[in-house]
């Protein structure tokens, strides 16, 4: 008889609660299907990403093929492909699927929050011991979109950052390799609610700011730093749009404001039309000249995406100790409904993770 495993699936759009299944009769994904730089992994653990509730919700189903939901994951090495030379069977890994490799038609519903999955090794690395399973299995994703924002918005030494968010998946993620690159000459501020200012501050941020303590947080900026202002800003929560409107005040002239995590759809699981709406505010805004209200500073949107380069540097952050994965809480894999849940909150501290399986 083929040997089985346990997934949560789907097979139609709507909110995960209504259209996630837990099954336990798919069929286990087999060596003999690799690729020759696939590795086939017994999954540990996965993060929920914040915008899988939107994806499931809004992206139509044209047909009844299944999908297995979310990304990021820790787990094994149970076999590799033909040419995978970095990993071999056996090894401990995080990793997260780049949608562009999901070319062949078994790897192409497959997400990871099931007990075994194909992905292709290029977007695999090796976990580090010094990082537990469900610590390691939110980082994959996170960390490759932040060391992208940092490379796009040229963040170097003896600069000062401001990170927005900065309590959330991706912003906890944001905070430690700000810092692992401004070092001590340089400043990361972050901005979140005050029950996590110490989360923050742990992540090494040199100050917080509590954005729920002022009825307008651009003013208590510009109060705070117009006279030492920022190079970079990076908004990683996407709530507050006067923060980039506002940013002559507290971003210098040369600055650059990154708009990371402006997708505030994938909260609720609706409102295309949110982000749409801004988007085009904010392009006409963005051409305007700063006498007909345009905003005189560099506005960066950046989508991040899972490659070998960015992957191969996050091992080597987690060794040296500038980099470590947050965790809001863990759920069993019967419960994953409930870690949906939490992250709709839009509350998390670092990342919600369903264990899978004890490897
Ligand atoms: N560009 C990309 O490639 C990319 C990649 C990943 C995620 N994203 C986007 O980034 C956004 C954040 O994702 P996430 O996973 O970090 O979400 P998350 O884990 O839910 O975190 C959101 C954080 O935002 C903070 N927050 C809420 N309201 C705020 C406000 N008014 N001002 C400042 N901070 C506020 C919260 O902090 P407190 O609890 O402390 O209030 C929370 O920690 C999402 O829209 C997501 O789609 C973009």
């Amino acid at each position: 008889m083929a040997a089985t495993m346990r997934a949560w699936t789907f097979t139609s759009r709507g909110t995960p609660s209504s259209v996630l299944k837990l099954r336990n009769d798919l069929p286990k994904p087999s060596p003999a299907m690799l690729g020759p730089h696939d590795v086939l992994v017994k999954v540990a653990y996965v993060a929920v990403f914040q915008g899988s509730a939107a994806i499931m919700n809004i992206i139509p189903h044209f047909n009844s093929n299944l999908w297995i939901p979310e990304s990021n994951f820790s787990g094994l090495i149970e076999a590799i492909g033909r040419d995978v030379q970095h990993l071999k069977v056996g090894d401990a890994v995080f990793g997260s699927p780049n949608p562009k490799h999901y070319t062949k038609r078994e790897t192409k519903y497959n997400g990871m929050m099931a007990e075994f999955a194909i992905i292709h090794a290029g977007q695999v690395v090796r976990k580090p011991d010094n990082i537990a399973f469900d610590a390691a299995a939110g980082l994959a994703a996170e960390g490759c979109t932040i060391l992208q924002f940092c490379q796009k918005t040229k963040i170097k030494e003896g600069d000062r950052v401001l990170i927005c968010g900065a309590s959330g998946g991706l912003g906890s993620v944001a905070v430690q390799i700000a810092k692992s690159i401004v070092g001590e000459e340089g400043a990361v501020v972050g901005i979140c609610s005050a029950a996590n200012a110490d989360l923050v501050k742990g992540l090494g941020a040199d100050e917080v700011v509590d954005y729920k303590s002022h009825s307008r947080l651009s003013d208590h900026l510009a109060e705070l730093y117009s006279a030492k202002p920022f190079n970079v800003i990076m908004d990683c929560a996407g709530v507050d749009d006067s923060l980039y409107f506002e940013s002559p005040r507290y971003l210098s002239p040369d600055g650059v404001f990154l708009a990371g995590g402006r997708m505030g759809v994938t909260h609720g699981g609706g409102g295309i039309l949110d982000i749409l709406s801004f988007l085009v505010v904010l392009q006409l805004r963005m051409h305007w000249p700063s006498v007909l209200g345009g905003t005189p500073r560099t506005l960066m949107f950046h989508s991040g995406e899972v490659i070998p380069e960015s992957m191969q540097e996050l091992p080597r952050l987690v060794e040296k100790g500038q980099l470590r994965g947050v965790i809001d809480g863990e759920w069993p894999m019967e419960d994953a409904i409930k870690a949906y849940q939490r992250v709709a909150t839009g509350r998390a501290r670092g990342k919600v993770v369903v264990r899978v399986q004890d490897v």
